[in-house]
């Protein structure tokens, strides 16, 4: 009888541990992952990602995206980085690809640490750690970034569409940020990602050319800001790098997003989504008013976000797997 209920708690327990697996909420990642087995791999990727901003300076927004789309895809498990192969389209490849560059970058700093400590770093710790410098170095606050991710050896262009679309409203976006364990607090701070880069003219098209059947351009775009946008991308746009920053300020980690946002300034349809709910109005109203605590909420969010988990190697090469 004893036995049994042993065996009845030992299959309730797995059960609990495979649930907790399966929202990706077992975490074991940690801060001093790499304080035995590469001690110099956080100074040695900072330095990789400075030497390229003073370079590009477009380099930190891309790094941030980056890694923003390799964890909504399988987990941050680096399959964005993953080339094409001959049979298999990556997903740096696929459709939404349309801002992903730089991607030397990480193959730099790869090839540093990779001196220091062969066949240890993971490529999609790499990645983490390039984004929290990206963040930082762009005058936003730093942070501990848990490390010990591994690397996926899958990567699938097709799955790109589970990205979250520029054309989402606001209970789409809960929708997919909920499939990865994100709340609605995560949104709004998340969002707060676009005070860094540009986006080009198809992101944001629908709002500005046959919005609807009865007003062509978006009501909830300022008037002034919506002929600017407008004349950088008239209807017939033939420019391929035309668009529009994301914020005035695209290389300064700030809370001018949130200002701009309240103005109807914001580029994408699911930025000015975030103020249709009381609940998300009043987060972006705080980080409006107050940078310290968007940069508090951000810094939460993004640890959430980039400890969801995937992977199985430690890879040699970034884009090739084992
Ligand atoms: C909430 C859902 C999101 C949607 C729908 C979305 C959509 C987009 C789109 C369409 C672009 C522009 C692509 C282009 O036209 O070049 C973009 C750019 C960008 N996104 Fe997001 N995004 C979202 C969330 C995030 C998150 C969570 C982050 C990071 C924390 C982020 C960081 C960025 C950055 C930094 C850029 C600029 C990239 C560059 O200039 O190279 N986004 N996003
Ligand atoms: C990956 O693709 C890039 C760009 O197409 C190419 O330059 C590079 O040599 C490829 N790397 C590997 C390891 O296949
Ligand atoms: C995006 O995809 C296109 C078409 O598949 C490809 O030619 C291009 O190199 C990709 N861009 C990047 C940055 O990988
Ligand atoms: C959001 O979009 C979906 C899909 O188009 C639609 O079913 C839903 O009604 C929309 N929700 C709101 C609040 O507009
Ligand atoms: C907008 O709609 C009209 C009528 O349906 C069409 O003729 C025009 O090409 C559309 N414009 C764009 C930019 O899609």
């Amino acid at each position: 009888m004893a036995a049994k209920n042993t065996n009845m708690l030992s299959l309730i327990f797995s059960f609990i541990i495979l649930g907790l697996a399966h929202l990706n909420l077992v975490n074991t990642l940690s801060a001093n992952y790499y304080d035995q087995t590469c001690p110099n791999a956080e100074s040695t990727i900072t330095s990789v990602v400075k030497k390229a901003m003073l370079n590009d300076p477009t380099v930190p927004a891309a790094l941030l995206r980056m890694h923003f789309h390799d964890c909504f895809i399988r987990g941050c498990d680096g399959s964005v980085l993953l080339n094409s192969t001959g049979k298999n389209k990556a997903e740096k490849d696929g459709p939404p690809n349309i801002s992903l560059h730089a991607f030397y970058v990480i193959d730099n700093a790869k090839k540093a640490v990779e001196a220091l400590c062969p066949k240890t770093v993971s490529c999609a710790d790499i990645l983490a750690l390039a984004a929290r410098d990206a963040v930082t170095l762009s005058g936003g606050p730093t942070w501990d970034v848990p490390k010990g991710r591994k690397d996926g050896r899958v990567s699938k262009a097709t799955e790109t569409r589970q990205l979250p679309a520029p054309t989402f409203n606001l209970s789409q976006l809960q929708q997919s940020f909920a499939q990865r364990g994100l709340s609605m607090d995560d949104l709004v701070a998340l969002s707060g990602g676009h005070t860094l880069g540009f986006a080009h003219c198809s992101s944001f098209q629908n709002r500005i050319h046959n919005f609807s059947s009865k007003q062509s351009v978006d009501p909830t775009l300022e008037s002034s800001f919506a002929a600017s946008l407008k004349s950088v991308c008239p209807a017939k746009n033939t420019a391929k790098n035309a668009g529009a920053n994301l914020d005035a300020t695209p290389t300064t980690f700030d809370n001018r997003y949130y200002k701009l946002l309240l103005q109807g300034k914001s580029i994408f349809s699911s930025d000015q989504s975030l103020i249709n709910s009381a609940k998300t109005k009043a987060l972006v109203s705080k980080f409006a008013s107050s940078q310290q605590e968007f940069q508090k909420a951000f810094v939460k969010s993004m640890i959430k976000m980039s400890s969801i988990s995937g992977g199985q190697e430690v890879r040699h090469d970034c884009r090739v797997v084992n």
